[in-house]
């Protein structure tokens, strides 16, 4: 992943979250920025003298390793000089105990599950309480370690214990250095977001302005610096929530010299060209460019039925074309005497960008169908991700703020290659055709139910396989669409959605009423894995 930087934890009080491969690492960073503080989550092998800001706080995460491993992770011990505040949390705590003298030992049963902590209060001594401020008393945990302290090191008071573990939290005064046992992270500790709340406001000292207002400003600020005054950026959009507030920005920033192109692969949604075009250009004065190339692609799809296939075929098309219609902008602005295209805007969201500096390397969940893939290398331009350093949810937020309508916001994902991964066997128009319309009512359906927001992702596939049915007194013989809707976080596992019968029998009524050659319909009760999302 290449980088633009930008150096926005130097504009904002920034919490560095070193990250030692717990599955809650991502979950800290989103919680705190959820309080309105900006942090970074960075390898927990990252060099501290290398790091390109100086933070306000330090956060150490969770491990699957023990700290007696011989491959186990460690911190840089500069940290431990940076004289700001750090908070161990599970194995972060091993670690400050590990690397400060003290002692950790295997638990007799790894622990895993609820707990209740008992915080310890030290009128005397106020700092120390600062991580607990506002919590008194009892407050459930979730207990997720197989080792534990079994000695602090010198100069730790205890601030917390449990049953089990009779240094669930502990707190040194004089270097502000917090330990817990426990993951305040994950929902199952209710008060977590409280204590690291604490732990950012009371004891960092952080002021809380990380809002998607005060971004859009700064951001703004930083591409007319990054692009200059003349360079002339291009940009694909498809009409999803990514591509669109991307778009938006840049165009705040640059005004005409940002250049959308959609291209029209013949595998989109009903209406959606038109639809996307009236929302982008009209309603946000996005300087856009639709170009038809539905023929093009629809016939290099011809024959073909292999999902792997199609995927190359539409990517490689994709890339020509915009090429292409790149280039084109490039002579013009060459002829009327206009600035060069010397950016690429991309729509990469902080997941990928974690993804892809993991202390373990890219994880082998990273996706492997990045839309533009592969346009960089051949057009020689200069990458621009202004939403790289947000999570999907502040995607959404800064949309709205942006003035992005609701509708457009909370639009389900759909895949670049299109309806044409969901046309089971050979894309023809006339299977388009079928899968656009059973898409159309489904989704408008699910609308009307009220039910868009609370499923992940729902749409129709068309099956190529026929059976028989009966119509009026005539038989048929048809092919089948199924249905499919799922609910997930981060569409790496999934679980289908229970869509209420009486909501499915309405679509299915409907779709095979109005659409021409289907008379069946059936509902995917399958969640990933082992399934996959699509059906190709
Ligand atoms: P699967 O089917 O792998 O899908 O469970 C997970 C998520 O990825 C989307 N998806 C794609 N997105 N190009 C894309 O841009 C693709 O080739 C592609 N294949 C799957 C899918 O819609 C779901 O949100």
């Amino acid at each position: 992943m290449t980088a633009q930087t930008p150096d926005i934890s130097k504009l904002y009080d920034t919490v560095l979250i070193l990250d030692f491969g717990s599955q809650y690492s991502h979950l800290i960073t989103r919680r705190i920025r959820e309080v309105g503080v900006y942090c970074e989550l960075l390898p927990c092998t990252q060099k501290i003298s290398e790091l390109h800001f100086k933070p306000k706080g330090v956060i150490l995460s969770g491990s699957p390793y023990s700290v007696y491993d011989t491959d186990a992770p460690h911190v840089d011990p500069a940290v431990f000089d940076l004289g700001v505040p750090i908070l161990g949390i599970c194995y972060g705590l091993q670690e400050i105990t590990w690397v400060n003298g003290g002692k950790v030992a295997p638990c007799d049963h790894r622990e895993y599950g609820h707990a209740m902590l008992n915080i310890v209060k030290h009128d005397e001594h106020p700092f120390v309480d600062r991580l607990f401020n506002t919590l008194e008393g009892e407050m459930q945990v979730w207990m997720s370690h197989g080792d534990q302290l079994s000695e602090p090191p010198m100069g730790y008071r205890v601030i917390g214990r449990t049953n089990t573990a009779p240094y669930a939290a502990i707190a040194n005064e004089e270097r502000h250095i917090f330990g817990i046992q426990f993951h305040p992270e994950v929902t199952h500790t209710p008060q977590g977001k409280v204590l690291l709340k604490n732990f950012v406001i009371d004891v960092c000292e952080c002021e809380a302005n990380w809002t998607m207002e005060s971004f859009i400003d700064k951001e703004i600020e930083r591409i007319r610096r990054v692009v200059g005054p003349t360079a002339q950026v291009v940009g694909a959009v498809s009409g999803g929530v990514d591509s669109t507030v991307a778009a938006k920005l840049m165009t705040e920033a640059i005004g005409d010299r940002f250049h959308a192109i959609l291209v029209d692969n013949g595998v989109m949604r009903l209406n959606e060209c038109q639809n996307v075009k009236a929302i982008l250009s009209e309603h946000l004065g996005i300087n856009l460019k639709v170009v038809d190339a539905a023929d093009l692609f629809l016939g290099k799809l011809k024959g073909v039925t292999d999902p792997e296939k199609k995927r190359k075929i539409i990517g490689n098309t994709f890339i020509e074309v915009f090429e292409s219609e790149a280039a084109t902008l490039d002579t013009d602005f060459e002829t009327i005497g206009k600035g060069k295209i010397e950016f690429l805007l991309q729509g990469t969201l902080y997941p990928d960008v974690i993804e892809s500096i993991s202390f373990k390397g890219p994880s082998a969940t990273i996706k492997t169908h990045h839309n533009v893939g592969g346009l960089l290398d051949d057009m020689k331009l200069k990458l621009i991700e202004p939403l790289r350093e947000l999570f999907k949810d502040e995607v959404r937020s800064l949309g709205k703020v942006m003035g992005i309508d609701d509708e457009l916001v909370w639009r389900h994902p759909f895949p670049g290659p299109g309806i044409a991964i969901r046309i089971l066997g050979e894309v023809t128009p006339s299977q388009v055709e079928i899968a656009r319309l059973a898409d159309h009512i489904y989704i408008e359906e699910i609308k009307k139910a009220d039910l868009y927001r609370k499923t992940s992702q729902a749409f129709a596939a068309l099956l190529p396989i026929k059976s028989v049915g009966v119509m009026g007194d005539k038989r048929t013989y048809e092919q089948v669409i199924v249905l499919r809707a799922v609910e997930t976080s981060d569409f790496m596992t999934a679980d289908w959605y229970p869509m209420p019968y009486d909501v499915i029998k309405k679509i299915s009524s409907r779709i095979i009423n109005e659409v021409k050659g289907v008379n069946r319909v059936v509902y995917d009760v399958s969640s990933k894995p082992p399934s996959t999302i699509e059906w190709e």
